[in-house]
C-alpha cells in the first residue's frame, strides 16, 4: 500500500507543547483546528490521557462555536512523554506547572537539544520572561506569549518581549500567531505583566470577601456580571483558570512585587489544599458537571 504523506503544515510550522494540563491541552487544540501538527509531552502519562480526551472535546466545541477554520484538515497529535521531539520543531510551547525552579530546568533542557533558530513560547502567567530566558542557552530565541483560557476560544494573546528578545524571535512568533489567526498585544517584561498583575489580585479580593462573609461566591460574581459588566464574575473565572495554578501565580507576583494583595487569602490555599482546584477537578467555587471539566 502507498503511504500517505502528511499534508504540508501550514506556514511550515511544527509544535512541540510541553505540559499537558489545562493550557498545554487548550493551545495544542487551537493549533490541531488551524491544521497546524503538535506532539504534545508531559512527565505524567495520565496527564497526556486526560488532554486527548479534552483535545477532541475541544474540537468539537471549536467547530460548533465557529472558532476553527473552515476546511482545514486538523493537524496530528502525537503524544509522549519524552522531549526528543524539541529537536525537530520550529516552535516549542511550554505549559508546565507555574514554578520557577520547574520551568528554569525544562527551559536549560530544550535549549540544549534544539536547533539555533527555534523560538521557544513560555506560557507562564506571572514569572518575568528575562529570569526563564537566563536558563536558555540562546535567551534571544525566548519570548513570553500568555494564551489566555481557553486559547481555542479566546482570539487575544498578551505576547511579552523581553529585553533579549531578538526581532527575529518575534517575527517568527508574529508568523505563528498570523496561521492560529490569534491578534496580539506586546507588552513589556515584568512580573505578571498586564493581565495577571490585574486580574490576580482582583480575584484574590474576591475570594477575602467571600472569606470574610460579605457575600456568597454566587452573589459576588452576580454583581460583577450584572453591575459591572465582567464576563463571568472572577470566581468563576478563578475556577476556570485552576485554584492551584492561581495561588502559584499570586506567590510569585506577591514574592517579586511585595503587593500584599497578591498574598494568597486563606479561602483559596484551603480550596487548594483540600484538593477542590475548580473546574479541573469539578469543584471549587462551584461545583462542575464532566463535560464542563473537559471544556
Ligand atoms: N490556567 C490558566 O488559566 C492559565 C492561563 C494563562 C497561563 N497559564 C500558565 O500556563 C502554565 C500551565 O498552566 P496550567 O493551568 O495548564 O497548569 P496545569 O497544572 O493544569 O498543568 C501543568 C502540567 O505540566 C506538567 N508538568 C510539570 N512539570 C513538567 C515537566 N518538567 N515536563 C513536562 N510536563 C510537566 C504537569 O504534569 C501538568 O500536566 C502555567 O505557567 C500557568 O501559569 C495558565
Amino acid at each position: 500500500m502507498p503511504t500517505q504523506e502528511a499534508p504540508p503544515s501550514p506556514g511550515g510550522h511544527r509544535i512541540t507543547v510541553i505540559g499537558a494540563g489545562t493550557m498545554g491541552a487548550g493551545i495544542t487544540s487551537l493549533a490541531l483546528g488551524h491544521g497546524v501538527p503538535v506532539t504534545l509531552v508531559d512527565v505524567d502519562p495520565a496527564a497526556l490521557d486526560g488532554a486527548r480526551d479534552r483535545i477532541a472535546y475541544h474540537g468539537r466545541v471549536a467547530q460548533l462555536m465557529g472558532a476553527a477554520p473552515e476546511g482545514v484538515r486538523p493537524g496530528a497529535l502525537d503524544t509522549t512523554t519524552s522531549l526528543e521531539s524539541a529537536a525537530g520543531a520550529t516552535v516549542v510551547i511550554e505549559a508546565v506547572t507555574e514554578d520557577e525552579d520547574t520551568k528554569a530546568g525544562l527551559l536549560t533542557e530544550v535549549g540544549a537539544r534544539t536547533k539555533p533558530g527555534t523560538v521557544l513560547i513560555t506560557n507562564t502567567s506571572s514569572i518575568p520572561v528575562d529570569h526563564l530566558a537566563g536558563h536558555h542557552p540562546r535567551p534571544d530565541e525566548v519570548v513570553g506569549t500568555h494564551f489566555m483560557n481557553p486559547p481555542y476560544l479566546i482570539r487575544t494573546v498578551e505576547v511579552i518581549r523581553g529585553p533579549r528578545t531578538s526581532r527575529h524571535t518575534l517575527d517568527a512568533l508574529d508568523g505563528l500567531l498570523r496561521t492560529l489567526r490569534r491578534e496580539s498585544v506586546t507588552v513589556s517584561d515584568a512580573p505578571g505583566f498586564v493581565t495577571s498583575r490585574l486580574l490576580h489580585p482582583m480575584i484574590n479580593d474576591a475570594a477575602r470577601v467571600v472569606q470574610e462573609g460579605t457575600a456568597s461566591a454566587e452573589d459576588v460574581d452576580a454583581l460583577m456580571v450584572g453591575c459591572l459588566g465582567h464576563r463571568t464574575g472572577p470566581l468563576r473565572t478563578a475556577d476556570m483558570i485552576g485554584l492551584d495554578n492561581l495561588v502559584d501565580s499570586l506567590r510569585v507576583l506577591y514574592e517579586r512585587t511585595g503587593d500584599e494583595r497578591c498574598r494568597p487569602c486563606d479561602l483559596l490555599l484551603e480550596k487548594v489544599g483540600a484538593g477542590d482546584h475548580g473546574r479541573k477537578s469539578g469543584r471549587g467555587f462551584f461545583t462542575y458537571e464532566r463535560t464542563e471539566q473537559l471544556s
